[in-house]
């Protein structure tokens, strides 16, 4: 199906707020946070603008809350429930005790508990936890998972400052996707402290994000520190001491940082992201600090979102690669400015590769391979790949070889950000800019096939030039491999890898998966030579016992499984865990690891594993 490209939309098919009559400007959020019930007790303040006369009602989002009461400035106000849907939730219909007119502003108050089920929550207790004394809250909105721990118009299209204040017990520490703004003890109890915070800048409500912890920090750069459970600290200080430099070569290419402070939080485990932008304080996988420094793209793609995402941001989750692709462009060019042409060339090869394997795995004529598909009754969790990311690099990576290169096309980019800084923007106000800023070469925009790239399935129309110097030696070595024959085994060496860098080794990997399984004499032998079950870095371990368990070698079972369930990052977990599930022999086997597991998993990720593992999801979708 083609969506009407002008058809302006004043709805998001994954809210049940409507846009086109009231808008959120602040949110003022009062938090109790109990860990014995797993509960927030919880108050919010919406301050809401008015956009039409007679204005008598208005529908928020929730999920799983119990609402205990709405008043609207001060005064008590009806309010109902509707029936929940399977992802979306259940709207809140709220009835004013009074008419407003087009340009006033009413606070509408909820007060209301979570549910210890909140999608947007994981509560760990304290033996999930590195320091093992204390336990510890995170959330996790993007993309509809705010509604579980906030009421609130819960769409990308709108955008509020907020202000909050969170009670948590006195041995903890919280942190938000704010400033912060202080603390003291509970007046109320003296067992618990109060944090304050406050986000001047408005946002999308996805970036709403809170963590209790046993929390310390350390300071990395003028603007930035890192925060952890001690026991991470000093690590995560080391992995992450280049966040400044990529900081000002990011306002370098797309103009100054306008949040304040850039801190980074790395997570437990189970975190299911590598990296989640949450303004002021990205959150990040503990994965990611088993590699060595510089190694990992991850903050180079949250420091860009702070441009693409968080300033502007995609209206609804139709157009989540306005969000995604821009960042990976934008992480690709912080990469040749602190790496090399050769090296962004490279990532983009590899991305195209990425973007390969979605389709396969989605099926060429999927919809959810569409650049801009229709998520009209799709949970935006099930839609997730590399797709929005990775043709939306394609398709801008291609426009910059038409338009003149990539100084040329970055000037686009931040012209772009300038242009739609603060607001929510959909593919086709992208588009109508795009040829206002190359209105001198509409010609050759108007060859492209705007309509294969956006709206059709499968792999992107063109493919474009990429440099393969950094690549060549992982494609030998990958087609070596393919074509010896069991008797010559005795040619690889351990000076194969000597000359491979450990982004090359990562892609060897990876090119080796596209692939039909390997011999299971190829990876016994690959061990032998190159000891890759020794190498703890997640990328790489977790690539080789994905082709180790593919070659059907049954002594990596145990170990995918391994990583599958001790880190939880959902890149890593899922295919771990399917690719296990493909092997016969062992299907149950994954299948009684899971269930065995799934208590203790983030809710969002035990979900989406289920549905991979065709175990019963226990909702009824
Ligand atoms: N915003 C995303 C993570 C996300 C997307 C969470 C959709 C929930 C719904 C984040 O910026 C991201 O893309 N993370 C990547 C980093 C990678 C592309 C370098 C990840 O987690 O792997
Ligand atoms: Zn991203």
């Amino acid at each position: 199906m083609i969506l009407d490209p002008n058809m302006a939309s004043a709805t998001d098919p994954c809210s049940f707020s409507s846009f086109s009559k009231c808008v959120t400007k602040h949110l003022n959020l009062t938090y109790h946070v109990d860990f014995d019930s797993h509960v927030i007790k919880a108050k919010v303040a919406l301050t809401v603008e008015v956009l039409v006369d007679n204005f008598t009602s208005l529908t928020l989002d929730t999920k799983d809350l119990k609402v205990s009461k709405v008043t609207a400035n001060g005064q008590a106000a009806k309010f109902t429930l509707g029936p929940k849907h399977s992802f979306m939730g259940t709207p809140l219909e709220i009835t004013l005790p009074f008419d407003l007119s087009r340009g006033q502003h009413v606070i509408v108050e909820v007060t209301y508990e979570t549910a210890p089920s909140a999608s947007a929550l994981q509560w760990l207790t304290p033996e999930q936890t590195a320091g093992k004394k204390h336990p510890y809250l995170f959330s996790q909105c993007q993309a509809t998972h705010c509604r579980s721990m906030v009421p609130c118009q819960d769409t990308p299209a709108m955008k509020h400052t907020y202000y909050a204040q969170v009670s948590v017990p006195k041995e903890l520490v919280a942190v938000m996707s704010a400033v912060r703004d202080g603390q003291e003890p509970d007046p109320q109890d003296s067992s618990r402290a109060i944090y304050r915070f406050r986000q001047p800048v408005p946002m999308p409500s996805y970036l709403i994000a809170i963590v209790v912890g046993a929390l310390e920090s350390r300071e990395i750069g003028p603007r930035s520190r890192v925060w952890s459970e001690k026991e991470f600290v000093d690590k995560a200080a080391f992995e992450f001491s280049e966040t400044e430099t990529m900081l000002k070569t990011a306002e370098d290419l797309a103009g100054p940082y306008v949040w304040g402070q850039y801190d980074i939080l790395v997570l437990p485990p189970s975190f299911p992201y590598g990296g989640m932008e949450n303004p002021c304080l990205t959150f990040a996988t503990p994965t990611l600090l088993a590699g060595d420094r510089s190694l990992s793209n991850v903050i180079a793609h949250e420091i860009s979102h702070s441009w693409t995402g968080n300033l502007v941001t995609n209206k609804t989750w139709e157009h989540f690669w306005l969000n995604e692709g821009h960042t990976v462009y934008l992480e690709r060019m912080i990469g040749r400015s602190m790496e090399s042409e050769q090296f962004r060339q490279f990532k983009a090869m590899g991305g195209w590769k990425d973007l390969q394997e979605s389709v396969n795995t989605f099926g060429a004529n999927n919809p959810l391979t569409n650049l801009v598909p229709n998520m009209n009754e799709v949970d935006p969790d099930d839609a997730f790949s590399s797709v929005p990311y990775e043709k939306g690099f394609a398709l801008l990576y291609h426009l910059e070889e038409l338009m003149g290169g990539p100084e040329v096309f970055m000037g686009f980019v931040k012209s772009y950000i300038q242009m739609f800084a603060y607001s929510s923007v959909t593919t086709e106000e992208w588009k109508k800019y795009l040829f206002t800023y190359f209105k001198n070469k509409v010609d050759i925009l108007n060859k492209v096939d705007w309509n294969a790239w956006m709206y059709t399935p499968g792999m992107p129309p063109v493919k474009p030039q990429y440099d393969t110097t950094m690549a060549d030696a992982c494609i030998a070595l990958c087609k070596r491999w393919v074509k010896t024959k069991e008797g010559d085994l005795g040619n690889f060496s351990e000076v194969d890898m000597k000359t491979l860098s450990t982004h090359q080794l990562i892609e060897f990997l990876s090119l080796l998966l596209q692939e039909d399984p390997l011999p299971l004499s190829h990876v016994k032998r690959m061990q032998e030579v190159y000891r890759l079950n020794a190498l703890n870095n997640a990328e790489i371990r977790f690539r080789w016992l994905r082709l180790c368990v593919k070659s059907k070698w049954e002594d990596a079972v145990p170990m995918a499984l391994k990583m599958a369930t001790e880190q939880g990052r959902m890149k890593f977990t899922r295919p771990l865990f399917k690719e296990v599930y493909n092997f016969d022999k062992y299907r149950e086997e994954a299948v009684r690891v899971f269930i065995a597991h799934r208590a203790a998993m983030h809710p969002v990720t035990s979900n989406l594993v289920a549905k991979d593992l065709k175990v019963d999801t226990g909702k009824s979708t």
